[in-house]
């Protein structure tokens, strides 16, 4: 059975929630090497939101992105159809920054465009914001390949 998911409109609300979801989905985070507890949340183009948290591994290199978690479990419940135009990063230690990793922002490349808003906890905790153009420029994509 599919969960329930949060619908948002993409206003400050929506993204304030989108915020929220991302950070409670850091306390479902399996992160006993690392200690470094994350949670995504992604906004689909139909308000729909879809979380994750990162999944660590005793060997380490099959740990798994809070990010990546949140992207396959849209896919595997909504479809290979659907567009990301948002994703919030929250980490459990509000001091720490969090911006997306190289793999998670070729991830999120994959079903976003390159305005998709990414929103993060920055230097400090401080709430950070940017496009995934910046994170992510001269990217490898789709077109690359014709
Ligand atoms: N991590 C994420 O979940 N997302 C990122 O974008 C950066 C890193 C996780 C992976 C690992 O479990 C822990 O944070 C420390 O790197």
């Amino acid at each position: 059975m599919n969960a329930t998911h949060e619908t948002v409109q993409r206003d400050e609300a929506g993204i304030r929630l989108l915020r929220e979801q991302a950070a409670q989905a850091a306390h479902h985070s399996y992160a006993p090497y690392s200690r470094y507890h994350v949670g995504a949340a992604v906004l689909l183009e139909d308000g729909r939101i879809v979380t994750g948290c990162n999944v660590e591994n005793v060997s380490y290199r099959l740990s798994v992105c809070a990010e990546q978690a949140a992207i396959a479990r849209a896919v595997s419940e909504f479809g290979a159809h659907i567009r990301i135009v948002a994703v919030a990063v929250a980490n459990s230690d509000s001091d720490l920054a969090c911006q997306p990793c190289g793999a998670c922002r070729q991830t999120i490349a994959e079903f976003a465009d390159a305005s998709c808003r990414i929103f993060y906890p920055s230097d400090g905790g401080k709430p950070g914001e940017c496009t995934l153009a910046d994170l992510l420029p001269a990217s490898f994509s789709q077109e690359s390949l014709h």
